[in-house]
């Protein structure tokens, strides 16, 4: 019986469990790591592709207005120039002199000066402030700093073998710039009239100062993002409609939406191409974090791509015959920060009677349409594998089941507990002997009941819908 519950989802615990179950692992890590690296191992790749999955149905398949693309990481670097992103996609860094650490600028000045009112996140209000004294180390408190530097994100890399012929080029910092230079490709054959969308998944680099907190900001990481082409006297309203959506959407994956929050970016936080951007914020065991954006990119991208490729990226509305360059809203979801939040959300420790008195049990009570196994069958012996095996065969294609033979059924039960599967099929002898029944135990209430095999697959269905 369940008689506390406490939902205490430290990092430590996340990560620990994360690695132990085999959610995500360091990268490299026989060869000592490689910092701010993850590998998503066998559960984790099936929990960031439900994820993916369910966002592809939410903002694209169900709605008639928004199509697909998946485009090259490697682009001209003209792209980049004419985005902006080789000028302007830049972070400042200060470094603490007395312990080493490395901050972001604008972090710095938001930590240190949650109550004062700063005008702007510039680096001469920085500069300034670490001159006056008012800017503490948060790793170790003393004020001793190198002075900002400027470092641009993109990471670099060259295409050709021949160091002399070879070009300089960049590995993508957004998916965005890809639906720009397609537009034109995609409004010609998709024959979408706007407003319509472009969406893409993708994995994206930045040369991150401060990466770190296990997944949440690294080097590389996957992105969810969409552009909405509208016309400009549209675009209030379509930024709400869309913020709207997106609070949907954190219900769709289990996203505990009583710990976020909608922040306004300062004007002086706003990237070069954004004239208004919202951030979804998570309540994360290391402070108030952004989750998803929103952001407002006027005409800003397609206009500066018409001007530096000679393309016109522009419209020609049918019904008014006015030609216009669209506005854009771009509301964007970091997948792999999504599996994060996920992570943190579904996290249960209870304390429960167990056969050797109070134990806790650990677990996800992730939502059924994004767990790495729906069902998972357990024999409670070997010896009654085969007809296990049988009851596997028949429910693998209609759902992700595994198979677990190792261990007490307690025990079984409480690894599928942590990996957040939500119905487990036990096979015993009366199965066998008696009644060609098995038991179907609920991961939430731990209850249990006798189902007939022939109505398996139509019961899990049923159950896995509610
Ligand atoms: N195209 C717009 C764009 O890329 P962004 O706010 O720079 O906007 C989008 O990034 C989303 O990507 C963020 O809301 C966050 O979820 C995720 N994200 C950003 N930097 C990240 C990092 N270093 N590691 C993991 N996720 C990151």
């Amino acid at each position: 019986m369940t008689k506390k519950q406490n939902q205490d989802a430290t990092m430590e615990k996340i990560v620990s469990l994360a690695k132990q179950r085999g959610f995500v692992f360091p990268g490299s890590e026989i060869y000592g790591g490689l910092a701010n690296t993850w590998d998503y191992g066998p559960l984790g790749v099936e929990l960031k592709n439900n994820i993916q999955k369910e966002w592809w149905k939410f903002f694209v398949t169900e709605r008639q207005n928004i199509v697909g693309l998946d485009a090259a990481i490697l682009m001209n670097p003209k792209v980049w120039e004419a985005s902006g992103h080789t000028a302007e996609f830049n972070d400042a860094q200060v470094d603490c002199k007395t312990c080493k650490a490395r901050h972001r600028a604008d972090h710095l000045i938001e930590d240190a000066l949650k109550n004062v009112k700063v005008e702007g996140l510039s680096l001469k209000d920085l500069d300034k402030l670490i001159a006056e004294n008012k800017i503490k180390c948060p790793k170790c408190g003393q004020l001793d700093f190198t002075p900002t530097r400027v470092f641009n994100l993109l990471f670099k890399t060259q295409i050709g073998v021949v160091a002399s012929e070879s070009n300089d080029i960049y590995l993508r910092g957004e998916l965005a710039q890809s639906m720009f230079t397609n537009f034109k490709n995609v409004l010609n054959t998709s024959r979408k009239k706007i407003p319509f969308g472009i969406a893409q998944v993708g994995k994206v680099f930045r040369n991150e100062i401060t990466p770190g907190n296990f997944i949440f900001r690294t080097l590389e990481f996957d992105l969810m993002e969409f552009e909405y082409f509208i016309p400009e006297k549209d675009w209030e309203e379509t930024f709400n409609y869309w913020m709207d959506e997106m609070k949907k959407w954190l219900d769709v994956v289990g996203i505990d939406s009583s710990r976020t929050r909608v922040r306004e970016h300062e004007k002086e936080e706003l990237s070069h191409y954004s004239k208004k951007t919202v951030d979804i914020e998570f309540d994360t065991p290391f402070g108030w974090k952004e989750l998803y954006g929103l952001a407002y990119r006027t005409d800003f991208d397609l206009k500066n791509h018409t001007e530096k490729s000679g393309t016109e990226l522009s419209y020609l509305d049918p019904y008014t015959n006015e030609k216009y360059i669209p506005h854009v809203i771009e509301p964007t979801f970091g997948l792999t920060r999504s599996v994060l939040m996920v992570l943190l959300s579904a996290y249960h420790e209870e304390i429960i009677s167990g056969e050797n008195g109070e134990e806790t049990r650990v677990v996800l009570k992730l939502k059924k349409n994004i767990a790495p196994f729906s069902v998972a069958v357990l024999p409670l012996t070997n010896k009654l594998n085969d007809k296990s095996q049988e009851v596997w065969n028949m429910l693998k294609s209609n759902f992700t089941t595994d198979y677990d033979v190792t261990g007490s059924i307690g025990k079984r039960y409480r690894r599928q507990d942590e990996i957040g599967t939500p119905y487990c099929v036990t096979i015993d002898f009366e199965t066998i002997e008696k009644d060609d029944s098995v038991t179907i135990r609920d991961r939430d209430t731990m209850q249990q009941e006798r189902i007939k095999i022939t109505d398996l697959v139509q019961t899990l269905t049923q159950k896995l819908k509610d």
